[in-house]
């Protein structure tokens, strides 16, 4: 039994597939980008890592979407990087532009990237916090992204917010280094106060493998960084395949 959210904006859609799950994410991100683009004339978008979330990419770069978008008026960010160069084998960067930003007509000033090989993180997570509030036109408050889409890893977390790491309680600050104890290394997360005030947060999750860790967000006993994820005005969805749930 997965239960809609106290407020009725969260919704669960169970698919056959994760394919199937990532045309219909394709379509949700189309139908948001005209939404988007009728009401302010830009579409933001930020994109998490991972092998789910690559599928999407997938899909979108497939000539059925990505020449629906006017890509002009598009502005791709990320929503966590591993402190790894941009070329290296485990950067979300590089797995974001070979998958998808390589074969569309996005402008590259509309690619926000998170490392931009400096390896000061603390210095890259200020900077990128800055281009989100220019770009997003919040130079106080709270930026809201038209479109947050996310991971499920395992473990419970999504972003780069993982168990007992600090960015998790981070109140204040909208991206951060963070230090992943689990995997002795950095990352550069949103947090959740940013990851909150999306317009319309995704979640791709599929695999039996996914099967307990998301069950676990919607126990009432259970503590997992996911769980966190809780817009304050905006939608969440779930787009899941059914050995996520069977
Ligand atoms: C990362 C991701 C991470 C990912 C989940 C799901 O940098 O690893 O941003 O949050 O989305 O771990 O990844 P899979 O779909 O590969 O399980």
């Amino acid at each position: 039994m997965i239960p809609v959210s106290s407020n009725g904006k969260t919704e669960v859609i169970v698919f056959p597939s994760i394919k199937k799950a990532c045309v219909d994410a394709s379509e949700r991100f189309l139908a948001l980008f005209r939404q988007a683009i009728q009401v302010k004339g830009i579409f933001t978008a930020a994109l998490s890592g991972g092998r789910t979330p690559k599928l999407l990419y997938e899909t979108l770069a497939k000539i059925s979407y990505k020449d629906k978008l006017d890509w002009d008026k598009v502005h791709l960010f990320q929503s966590d990087e591993r402190c790894v160069p941009m070329d290296h084998s485990e950067s979300n960067a590089r797995m974001i532009r070979e998958i998808l930003v390589s074969r569309i007509k996005l402008p590259e000033a509309n690619a926000h990237w998170m490392i931009n090989n400096n390896s000061d993180w603390k210095r890259s997570a200020k900077d990128y916090e800055r281009t989100v509030r220019k770009v997003l036109n919040a130079p106080k408050g709270i930026p809201i992204f038209d479109l947050i889409l996310l991971g499920l890893g395992e473990d419970g977390h999504t972003a780069s917010l993982f168990e007992g790491s600090r960015a998790l309680y981070e109140k204040k600050r909208l991206v951060v280094p963070n230090f992943v104890p689990q995997l002795n290394s950095w990352r550069i997360t949103y947090t959740l106060p940013l990851i909150n005030r999306a317009k319309n947060i995704i979640f791709l999750v599929g695999g039996k493998e996914k099967k307990e860790v998301f069950s676990k967000l919607f126990d009432l006993r259970s503590q997992i960084p996911a769980k966190n994820v809780s817009p304050v005005k905006g939608n969440l969805k779930f787009l899941i395949d059914e050995s996520v749930i069977k």
